[in-house]
C-alpha cells in the first residue's frame, strides 16, 4: 500500500477561453495525485492540454485563457485561494519548473552560480556567500563538477544538457515539493536525454520529491515513471501503474499510442501511425470525442461521452480492453 504523503492534487481542473463562452475547455476536468518522491508521467499528442495544465498548477496561464473551475492543492495549501504576490512566493519556493528550452530561461550575461544563487536568497535570504556555497553544492548534486569546484560559467559556455542540468540546479533551490519537468529532453539526443532521466530518478528518490513528468513519448514516460495519465484533446482518458499500463492498455487511444512504438521492449517492430487528427480548438464531435479516429467505435460512442471508471484499470472508454496483462 503506498503510505507516501500526497504532494500535489488537483481536482476538476478546467482551463479555457476568458472571454469565448462557447469555446471548448482546453483542459477539461482533469484530476490527479502525486505523492512524496513519485513521478507520474502525463502522456499525449501535441495540443492535448498537457503545458496549459503546468501553466494552470503556476498560476501562469497565458493572456486569454484562466482556470473555469477545479482546486489545486500543494500539500496543505489551495493554491488557486491565494493572492499573486503569495502564490509568487509559493512558486520560486516550492515548486520548481524545467521545461523543453532552458536558454530563454537562463540569463545570458550573468554567470550560473549566481543565477541559482539568486534564486537561493530571494526566496531564503540569508548572506550572499551562503548562497553561493548553496550554488556550487546544487551544481555538484546535479552533475556540474566544473561549474561546481571552478570559476564563473555562462550559459553559452555549457552544452544543452549542461544547461538543462542548470535548470534543474535552480528548479531545486529553495527545496521544492513538486517539480514539473515538460518535455525537458525533448531537444536533447537519446544519451543525453537519458542522463537527464537518469538525474530525475535519483532526485526523486533521494528528496522525495514528487515529479510530474510531461512527455509526447509514451516509451520514456512507461520506462521512468510510476504512474502515467494519458491526456486526449484536453482530458484524461486513462490512468494507471506504469508497468500494467504498457503491458495492457485499456483505453484504445493509449493502445494505439503504445503500438505507435517501433520498438517495444527492444524486440524490433513497425511503426504505425495514429490516423487523423485530435479535435481542433472549436469542434468536439458528439459523445466520445475519440470516436472519429477509433478503431473500435460503436454506435453509441457517437452518442455518449464515456466517464474515467472508478475502479482500476482507470480509463474513460464504453468498450475498454479489460484483458488481464
Ligand atoms: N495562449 C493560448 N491561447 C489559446 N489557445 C491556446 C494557448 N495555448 C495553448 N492553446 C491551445 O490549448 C491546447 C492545449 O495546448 P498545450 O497545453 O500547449 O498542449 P500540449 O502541451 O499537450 O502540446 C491546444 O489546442 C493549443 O492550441
Ligand atoms: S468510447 Fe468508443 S470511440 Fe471512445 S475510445 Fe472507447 S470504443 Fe473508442
Ligand atoms: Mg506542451
Amino acid at each position: 500500500m503506498n503510505t507516501r504523503r500526497i504532494a500535489l492534487a488537483v481536482c476538476g481542473l478546467t482551463v479555457g477561453h476568458a472571454r469565448k463562452a462557447r469555446a471548448r475547455a482546453l483542459v477539461d476536468d482533469l484530476s490527479f495525485e502525486v505523492a512524496e518522491g513519485e513521478m507520474l508521467a502525463f502522456v499525449g499528442e501535441s495540443g492535448s492540454g498537457k503545458s496549459l495544465t503546468a501553466a494552470a498548477i503556476f498560476g501562469l496561464l497565458p493572456f486569454g485563457l484562466r482556470r473555469l473551475a477545479g482546486s489545486v492543492h500543494l500539500r496543505d495549501t489551495e493554491l488557486t485561494a491565494l493572492s499573486e504576490r503569495a502564490l509568487r512566493v509559493r512558486r520560486g519556493r516550492d515548486m520548481g519548473l524545467v521545461f523543453q528550452n532552458p536558454l530563454t530561461a537562463l540569463n545570458p550575461s550573468r554567470s550560473v552560480q549566481a543565477q541559482i544563487a539568486e534564486t537561493y536568497q530571494v526566496h531564503k535570504g540569508g548572506t550572499r556567500g551562503a548562497a553561493w556555497a548553496r550554488a556550487r553544492s546544487l551544481l555538484a548534486e546535479v552533475g556540474l563538477a566544473s561549474a561546481a569546484n571552478g570559476p564563473e560559467t555562462y550559459p553559452h559556455q555549457l552544452s544543452g544538457g549542461m544547461r538543462q542540468r542548470v535548470m534543474i540546479a535552480i528548479a531545486l533551490a529553495c527545496d521544492p515539493i513538486l517539480l514539473i519537468a515538460d518535455e525537458p529532453t525533448t531537444a536533447l539526443d537519446v544519451v543525453v536525454q537519458a542522463q537527464i532521466l537518469d538525474l530525475l530518478t535519483r532526485l526523486r528518490q533521494e528528496r522525495g520529491l514528487a515529479v510530474l513528468f510531461i512527455t509526447h513519448d509514451l516509451a520514456l514516460a512507461a520506462a521512468r515513471a510510476d504512474r502515467v495519465l494519458v491526456l486526449y484533446a484536453g482530458r484524461a482518458v486513462e490512468e494507471g501503474d506504469a508497468a500494467r499500463f504498457f503491458r495492457a492498455p485499456c483505453h484504445p487511444y493509449s493502445r494505439a499510442l503504445r503500438d505507435a512504438i517501433p520498438a517495444i521492449h527492444g524486440l524490433g517492430g513497425r511503426l504505425t501511425e495514429i490516423p487523423g487528427l485530435p479535435p481542433g480548438p472549436g469542434a468536439l464531435p458528439p459523445g466520445c470525442r475519440f470516436a472519429p479516429r477509433c478503431p473500435s467505435a460503436q454506435d453509441d460512442c457517437h452518442q455518449t461521452e464515456p466517464t474515467m471508471r472508478r475502479t482500476a484499470p482507470r480509463c474513460a472508454c464504453l468498450h475498454p480492453s479489460l484483458e488481464t496483462p
